[in-house]
């Protein structure tokens, strides 16, 4: 990073000028539910959910637009007024002058720290802020104001932090009316807002949540006045970057214990004037946050707004998270390793602000989607598997008997919420994402027995994947598919992930592809419902249904399970032949029996059969859909490129390929061809090749989503009509080009999966041009400006790959198997590589030495040593699980893998 620094080895990152860069942000959240955004101007908000929110929500646009930002000002005797964040107008006049104040940021996991100096004013702030991780539902913020200059200077000091105090519905929807629910009162130490109602989309009710903010001196020292409401605060014809009541240091009438209703307010503290001598400093502590009562502020001021409690607070914060991060790497490239450490804290983000609470991320009001909760799941399985099993058990109950699953999520894990709004979408990729995190999940624990456990089946007006209502349904009935008995009826894992590939199997298009539905893993492509299909999904499921032939083999190869237990109407999607598959006609009416069989509930008859003629049928359709995408999809165009095509449009033509106006490729279909092994050796070199052609564009990271079909395609999906080279259409898109590198190294194209993780990364790293915060964001846009960072799914698959690809650690029915794909000049100086990681709940760090100095392929697992003990293996190197299991839980054990 030219300009943002890496300062140790845990991720902290030094600044300067953070100002002069616009849409930065950073978060600083708990697990008790407080989620902010801060910029470097203190900007950004706070809020526990769509309507709880203390300061109001941002958008990305608000970052340089609002002004109601958490502000601290200091008058100064004789000077005037001045902003310790910088935002006041005068300040910010100056940013592109001479006279621009110097500024560095600092920050670390859910810390940040803006220290700006004044030459003007003699002065300089420092302005630490974090969200504890405890239960307390508050921000926190130390301001310490130093005399730089050398005269004696008399301040005084102000909080001023607006105060929003409801839900985001009502920044343009009765903003005013609700303010004058406000029931504002001061404290000795701040100022609570306990509005009497809410009035949002719930309708009117009855407040609960008080809000407010408290401050005090480093010593605990009380405040003296306050001006709680915003008009008094600003004065007529004032701003808050210009308020009256500061700028003529005006006087704060009110006392504490007073009240006032029904006005916006402000939590604006006035302390007592203090002397600052030269080179000496003033700290004042200030809390925001949420509590049930105006109590909850009171034991804030006693155990956190004095500087042992904020310290004690700080240091327990970051040993929180430091903890939570228990991966960590060391490669020649430090800057890596450190970029990486973001990157493994951002799932732990992306569970606590779903996908609407960042400043990007202004839609949808909480929660998150289907796809996110497996691909969260794949990163906890690398770092905190102690809940995965649960966790995955409980998320099976969404998915519905016809193979679609539930697409509202409730707060509670296991939640699936009737969907009221008659959303009828299907997302054809959600059944294949299931398999792929319970396949992670035995691979790294052995525990094949999890695909006997049982679950229910999610059940509510939606019957054949999508395309009919049950009307016999309703809510009273429940959210749980009954037998005819009106039992509950719970069928095994496998069972759940079988109806979603065999319905997957059967739901055709006219090419014999699976339907496209309302959209695949890319949400644009939502314009083809009726004759879309997605070669590039359909492979993915192909490739399952191997993946799944062969843990039935462990089943009863190793478990001695001859035969397995189905309800009956499966039969109907478990029999057939390649005379079948290659009819559409016949596969819909398959489909379409099997779903009329389903569509209220279900007999409630289980029936057994034998593991064998299951894998065999199962093997039969994996073979046939590849050979068939094999034998249609693979295109060359006119310059001689090939690859796979990805997808059939709305009039049912071939997308990808030549087009009017250039060549028309996506990365989605290359990716899962890949990775599902439907591209044999020489297709994935031919798609290398296309893909650096048309897609790479080393100037904005690396492998673009497609390319520029220079056509509003409404017969496609409404990524066509976003501007080329944003978001989906045609960006870097960092999840699918990760899941790109990911296919590659799996694929033993290691140089090729390298490059694309390596041109991603320096990129986001060229901070001049990606103007981000260490982290892989969503995606690059066309000036090469990262978007969308920290809340992506991406990063489960970063670490993923970077883990069990690159570093080649993973397991194998629960051993531990090491297969290095590290590069030579990966390794550092003394040609080692290593990482940190949990593995069989074992704290472990696993030490490549590159002893013959080779290149990936040249170079073989020679030797092994556990805490300097030689572990002996036959041919492969793999550790048995039991020698993991026996070692102390307590303590970190080091593995030494010798590559000669
Ligand atoms: C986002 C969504 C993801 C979707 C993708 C492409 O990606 O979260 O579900 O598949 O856009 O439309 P993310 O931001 O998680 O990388």
């Amino acid at each position: 990073m030219a300009n943002c620094e890496f300062i140790n080895n845990k991720g902290n990152f030094k600044l300067k000028n953070p100002e002069n860069n616009s849409y930065m942000y950073f978060p600083i959240a708990n697990e008790a539910g407080v989620m902010s955004s801060i910029t470097p101007t203190l900007n950004g908000d706070c809020k526990m959910g769509q309507n709880t929110f203390l300061l109001a929500p941002v958008s990305s646009e608000d970052l340089h637009n609002n002004r109601s930002s958490r502000n601290f000002w200091i008058y100064i005797d004789g000077m005037g007024a001045w902003s310790a964040t910088g935002v006041s107008a005068a300040q910010q006049a100056e940013i592109f002058s001479g006279d621009k104040e110097e500024t560095d940021v600092e920050a670390g996991i859910m810390w940040h720290k803006i220290t700006r100096k004044s030459k003007k004013f003699g002065v300089k702030s420092e302005i630490t802020s974090f969200v504890p991780a405890t239960d307390e539902k508050i921000e926190l913020m130390k301001v310490t104001i130093t005399n730089i200059s050398n005269e004696t200077k008399k301040i005084t000091s102000t909080v001023a932090i607006p105060l929003y105090c409801r839900s985001a519905d009502n920044i343009r929807d009765h903003r005013h009316v609700t303010s004058l629910l406000n029931r504002v009162e001061t404290t000795e130490y701040g100022v609570i807002v306990n509005p009497t109602l809410t009035f949002d989309e719930r309708g009117h009710k009855k407040n609960t949540v008080v809000y407010g903010v408290v401050a005090a001196t480093e010593n605990g020292g009380k405040p003296i006045s306050f001006c709680p409401i915003v008009e008094e605060f600003i004065g007529e014809g004032g701003s808050f970057e210009m308020p009256k009541s500061v700028l003529l240091n005006e006087e704060f009438k009110i006392k504490p214990n007073e009240k006032l209703e029904g006005y916006e307010a402000i939590g604006a503290i006035r302390f007592e004037d203090v002397v600052i001598e030269p080179n000496s400093s003033k700290s004042y502590i200030v809390a925001i946050g949420f509590g049930d009562s105006k109590c909850d502020f009171d034991s804030v001021v006693v155990n956190d707004l004095n500087e042992t409690g904020f310290y004690k607070l700080f240091e327990d914060t970051k040993t929180y998270w430091d903890k939570k991060i228990n991966i960590s790497y060391e490669t020649k490239d430090k800057r890596f390793d450190n970029w990486m450490y973001w990157v493994n804290f951002q799932p732990m983000l992306r569970r606590i602000y779903g996908c609407s609470f960042l400043p990007h991320h202004d839609y949808g009001k909480g929660g998150r989607g289907w796809r996110d909760l497996w691909q969260d799941c794949l990163a906890l399985i690398a770092m905190d598997p102690r809940d995965v099993r649960g966790m995955l058990l409980d998320n099976f109950g969404g998915i519905r008997f016809d193979g679609t699953n539930a697409t509202i999520i409730g707060t509670k894990q296991g939640e699936f919420i009737a969907d009221r709004n008659n959303i009828t979408r299907v997302w054809m990729d959600h059944g294949a994402w299931p398999f792929l995190t319970t396949n992670l999940y035995i691979e790294q624990t052995g525990d094949i027995e999890f695909l006997l456990e049982k679950q229910s089946y999610f059940k509510d007006l939606q019957v054949e994947r999508g395309t009919e209502k049950d009307t016999l349904w309703d809510l009273s009935q429940g959210n749980k598919i009954l037998t005819e008995n009106s039992k509950e009826y719970n069928g095994t894992i496998l069972e759940h992930l079988l109806v979603q590939h065999l319905t997957a199997f059967y739901d055709v298009g006219e090419h014999n592809n699976l339907k496209l539905h309302g959209a695949d893993w890319n949400d644009g492509l939502d314009m083809a419902e009726e004759k879309g299909e997605s070669v590039a999904f359909s492979t993915l499921y192909g490739g399952n249904l191997e993946s799944i032939a062969e843990l039935l083999k462990v089943l009863r190869d190793e478990k001695k399970i001859k035969n397995v237990e189905l309800a009956e109407e499966l039969l109907i999607l478990l029999t057939g032949d390649d005379e079948i598959y290659n009819r559409v006609d016949e596969k819909q009416k398959v489909l379409k029996d099997y779903c009329y069989k389903c569509r209220h509930n279900i007999k409630g008859k289980v029936i057994k059969l034998n593991c064998d003629e299951l894998i065999a049928d199962i093997q039969g359709k994996a073979k046939w859909l590849k050979e068939h995408i094999q034998k249609n999809e693979w295109i060359t165009n006119r310059e001689g490129y090939s690859w796979y095509n990805g997808y059939y449009d709305n009039n049912a033509r071939r997308v990808e390929g030549d087009g009017e106006s250039g060549t028309r490729m996506i990365l989605t279909g290359q990716v899962f061809s890949i990775m599902s092994n439907t591209a044999t050796e020489e297709q994935v070199e031919s798609i290398i090749k296309a893909a650096d052609k048309y897609l790479y564009d080393k100037s904005i990271g690396g492998y673009r989503l497609n390319t520029n079909f220079n056509e509003i395609k409404t017969d496609f999906g409404r990524m066509f009509g976003f501007a080329y080279g944003h978001k989906e259409n045609g960006a870097v898109f960092s999840h699918m080009a990760i899941m790109y590198a990911n296919a590659l190294y799996q694929r033993g194209f290691v140089h090729e999966g390298f490059k694309v993780v390596d041109t991603l990364y320096s990129h986001c790293n060229n901070f001049d041009v990606s103007r981000i915060y260490p982290g892989v964001p969503e995606y690059i846009n066309e000036k090469g400006r990262g978007m969308y960072n920290y809340l992506t799914g991406s990063a489960s698959w970063l670490i993923l790959t970077v883990l069990t690809e690159m570093f080649g650690v993973k397991g194998e029915m629960g051993n531990l198997a090491f297969d290095p794909k590290i590069l030579l000049k990966q390794f550092d100086d003394e040609n080692k590589a290593s990482i940190e990681m949990n593995f069989a709940e074992r704290m472990l760090k696993i030490e490549y030495i590159n002893e013959g100095i080779k290149e990936y392929g040249d170079y073989s697992v020679n030797q092994i040593y556990m805490n300097g003990e030689e572990y002996k293996f036959d041919g492969k190197p793999v550790i048995c699980r039991n020698v993991i299991t026996s070692l102390d839980e307590n303590i970190k054990h080091t593995i030494k893998v010798v590559l000669k």
